[in-house]
């Protein structure tokens, strides 16, 4: 059995985007028999640009929610808060003193911050290393993530293998799973939808929140009466991603005759979130009214991560010649 982690960052309710993109294969991935399958909401991680506790408390519980509404089973899947497993705080330490400077100095993302931010603090620095606890505290033989994290699965790699080398065989070597044919969501501007750009379908929304997104949504100004073509309209690309075969091929054909609004688009694409989404919605809507309900599940996962963590933390004080 292949145990499969990755870390979901709480820096806002997940979109329509990282709904189709991560959290629905994820979840396929991780009710598979055949994985042991840890997720977690990388809070810790989130302090390095999130400087208000109650943002960061409302997005890691609508992360939360989130994930469950998707049907993530937290009696399957061993799903927690990573602050809640302190012990990955120490194993942190631990590895920084086997992590080179030149090495976290070149990371593309901390070289990326270093010109973007104008508070570039040393959580930013450390980032790939807290990553890198959170792997292999927990023995993770794959890591699925975009190919924006790849370079930190090497580091990963890196950090383990001097570890190894070092003190003896301690821990496992993840390796990082890359999907190349990831599917691009795009976003009500056409750009690809993405929190940074401001362009996002959250589909949690009430209902005339959520309607109001979907009428801003950019199209060109062709007026009712002519064709239009389908495959460069943002409104039909967003439907032929939650629509029914036949209802895509219906929208297509309204669109070349001529005749077909992009208002009436709209409202189509508008009809089938809501009622494609309907029992996510509910479920989610739900647990945020019930964040007790979040935590107890939440604990669930943070008890039976513990066990593993401490378990591989023993490992490592002994091979430190702590105890
Ligand atoms: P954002 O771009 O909104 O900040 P993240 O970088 O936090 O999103 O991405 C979280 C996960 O969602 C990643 O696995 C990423 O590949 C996926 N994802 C994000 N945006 C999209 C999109 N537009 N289409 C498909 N997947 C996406
Ligand atoms: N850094 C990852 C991201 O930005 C989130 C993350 C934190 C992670 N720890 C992880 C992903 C461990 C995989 C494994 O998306």
């Amino acid at each position: 059995m292949a145990r499969i982690l990755t870390g979901i960052q709480s820096t806002g309710i997940p979109h329509l985007g990282n709904i189709l993109g991560a959290i629905k294969p994820a979840i396929e991935m991780a009710n598979n028999p055949n994985n042991d399958a840890f997720l977690f909401i990388a809070d810790l991680h989130s302090l390095t640009t999130i400087f208000d506790p109650n943002i960061r408390k409302e997005h890691t519980y609508g992360v939360a929610a989130a994930w469950l509404a998707f049907g993530l089973d937290p009696e399957k899947t061993v799903f927690y808060r990573q602050s809640d497993v302190t012990e990955v705080c120490e194993l942190t330490w631990d590895l920084c003193c086997s992590a080179p400077y030149p090495m976290l100095a070149n990371a593309t993302s901390f070289k990326d911050k270093l010109d973007r931010l104008s508070d570039v603090n040393g959580g930013i620095f450390i980032y790939p290393v807290l990553m890198a606890a959170d792997i292999i505290l927990y023995d993770a033989n794959f890591v699925p993530v975009g190919k924006d994290q790849q370079q930190h699965l090497e580091m990963t790699r890196d950090i383990a293998s001097t570890f190894n080398n070092r003190y003896g065989e301690t821990f496992v070597i993840p390796e990082a799973k890359v999907d190349e044919q990831v599917m691009i969501i795009p976003g009500i501007d056409g750009q690809k939808m993405s929190k940074s750009y401001n362009n996002t379908v959250n589909i949690f929304l009430p209902d005339k929140e959520l309607r109001k997104v979907i009428m801003k949504i950019i199209t060109d100004a062709t007026p009712v009466e002519q064709p239009k073509n389908p495959d460069t309209c943002n409104v039909f690309k967003l439907y032929s991603y939650v629509a029914t075969t036949d209802k895509i091929e219906e929208m297509r054909q309204n669109y070349l005759r001529g005749g077909y609004g992009y208002g009436q688009a709209k409202e189509a694409l508008y009809q089938t979130l809501v009622e494609k989404f309907s029992k996510e919605r509910e479920l989610y809507a739900n647990y945020m009214n019930n964040k007790e309900e979040l935590d107890k599940k939440l604990k669930i996962g943070a008890d039976k991560a513990r066990v593993v963590a401490q378990e591989t933390l023993k490992r490592v004080r002994t091979k430190l010649g702590f105890k």
